[in-house]
């Protein structure tokens, strides 16, 4: 078995060294370079050297994009990304046009296959019939009154579990351990209890997302040929998904048993499994890109509140006096305006990529700005353009955790309603993309705020936080165009003092 594993471990040095050179080659034949010759880039564009700019995208994809914005900050420029150039456009109109072509135009989900190589990492069936997108969109947004106590009733033990402290100061590296506190929460209602606390299947979820991340990685940056051997050769997504039919395959049997028995009057748990049973076939794993998501947005959040332990107090007592008026409760989390506020205010200066948002382009399409874009090439919008755009925000390179409240009280006289409206965090529009804008905007987005909310809700009413040194947040990691909140950091945590 061992030497098996050793051998596997060299093919695949060998196959990343062969696939690297044979990049080289491809990059010179695909001829993109040619047809994209009149949009900018300050990557190098002779074939071969492009390869080593599109290694130094990777490693620092946001220098990239300042130093492109500095040169042309109106017009679009192109990326080296992996095997292709990608257009980016950053002008706030130009993204919302991109973002409003028929997908017919812009692809949206082509892009998305494209990008999390669908095919081979959660097959065919999945694109082709992803019937699990009205459930998350509809079902599992109207049962969220129903879902809250049992979310919260899974964070209870989840934090006592994983941040276990008492009244001392104690460094926690909150990276490792949201990811567990998260996935129990998510699974609850992805899975139901019991299984949503059983430690195995749970490191299969946290294990299940990242692979996939990083095997979609690999295979976009290799030849289309070669990729059904490579994921063959390189890829664990197939054994988990074995060992998440293991936990989950006598979930189904049984509860598909109980409706056999009792037919109508059988219980049916409030979960995506049912949902999925209802709706189809016994397919599980859709759901994890979601969690994924919740998981570095509450990081990101958390270190904001870590770096200005003054912030806290506010949101306490916004969620003290919601708590005692209405129980730890759907409705309570909807009246959490500050919370809510914080929470896309740190979204909006760290949204989890700054590039993104792609499309495919399925036909030549001209941009009103006079851009020509060939048909095949990938467009993305840069987020940081609208998000920082300083018409929309008042000073927006700073951190104002009021600024969605106080932006609903000047636009709208008729403030309760307005405020309804506008500080949601699962508000999207052109000047605000963390969770995409219109047709493919995530669908997941209202559980992922509910949940985001309750989080941040359960962490300032139950314990202090702070960072060493005050005010200082540590930097965040960037892999080509994706932000990661610090992994390496502590944050210090108490049990809340009461007084
Ligand atoms: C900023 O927003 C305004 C209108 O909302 C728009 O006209 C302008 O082009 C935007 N600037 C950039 C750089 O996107």
């Amino acid at each position: 078995m061992h030497v098996l594993d050793a051998a596997i471990a060299d093919t695949r040095v060998l196959l990343g060294v062969g696939t690297l050179c044979y990049c080289l080659l491809v990059a010179y034949f695909t001829g993109q370079s040619r047809k994209l010759r009149h949009i900018p880039t300050t990557s190098p564009k002779a074939p071969l050297v492009s390869y080593l700019g599109a290694v130094r995208y990777v490693f620092s994809g946001k220098k990239f994009v300042e130093e492109c914005l500095r040169k042309w900050p109106k017009s679009m420029f192109r990326a080296p990304d992996l095997v292709q150039w990608t257009v980016i456009t950053t002008e706030r109109d130009l993204v919302a046009e991109l973002l409003r072509a028929p997908e017919s135009t812009f692809s949206g989900r082509e892009s998305n296959d494209e990008l999390m190589q669908m095919k081979y990492t959660l097959g065919a069936p999945i694109t082709a019939n992803p019937y699990h997108f009205p459930i998350i969109r509809n079902k599992l947004r109207r049962s969220l009154p129903n879902l809250v106590p049992d979310i919260y009733e899974e964070l209870i033990l989840a934090f006592e579990k994983y941040l276990p402290v008492n009244d001392d100061w104690t460094p926690i590296k909150f990276a490792d351990v949201i990811p567990k506190i998260t996935c129990q929460a998510s699974n609850r209602v992805l899975v139901g209890y019991p299984l949503c606390r059983d430690p195995d299947f749970m490191d299969l979820s946290v294990r299940f997302t990242f692979d996939i991340v990083t095997v979609a990685m690999i295979l976009r940056s290799i030849p289309t040929f070669m990729r059904p051997l490579c994921n063959w050769l390189i890829s664990s997504v197939p054994t988990q998904q074995r060992k998440a039919v293991k936990y989950i395959g006598p979930l189904i049997d049984a509860r598909r048993k109980e409706r056999e028995l009792k037919g109508d009057d059988a219980q049916k748990p409030e979960d995506m499994i049912t949902w999925l049973m209802d709706a189809a076939t016994d397919e599980e794993t859709t759901n994890e890109a979601l969690s994924n998501r919740v998981l570095a947005t509450f990081t990101h959040a958390i270190y904001y509140l870590a770096s200005y332990p003054a912030y806290a107090q506010a949101l306490r007592e916004e969620v003290d006096m919601v708590v005692r008026n209405h129980g730890w409760s759907s409705l309570a989390i909807d009246s959490m305006v500050k919370v809510d506020s914080f929470i896309r205010e740190s979204q909006r200066m760290n949204p989890l990529f700054n590039v993104g948002l792609s499309r495919l382009a399925l036909k030549d399409y001209t941009f009103s700005d006079g851009t020509f874009i060939p048909r095949g090439t990938t467009v993305s919008a840069n987020i940081h353009g609208p998000h920082f755009n300083d018409t929309t925000y008042e000073n927006p390179s700073t951190f104002d955790p009021n600024r969605f409240i106080k932006r609903t009280q000047k636009d709208d006289s008729d403030s309760d309603s307005a405020r309804a409206r506008t500080t949601d965090i699962t508000t999207t529009s052109n000047d605000f993309l963390a969770f995409g804008h219109g047709r493919h905007a995530c669908p997941g987005r209202y559980f992922a705020a509910s949940e985001l909310k309750l989080l941040m809700a359960y962490v300032v009413a139950h314990y202090d936080l702070k960072f060493e040194k005050e005010g200082e947040r540590p930097a965040d990691w960037w892999i080509m165009a994706s932000c990661l909140p610090n992994p390496k950091a502590e944050i210090l945590f108490r049990k809340r003092s009461t007084e």
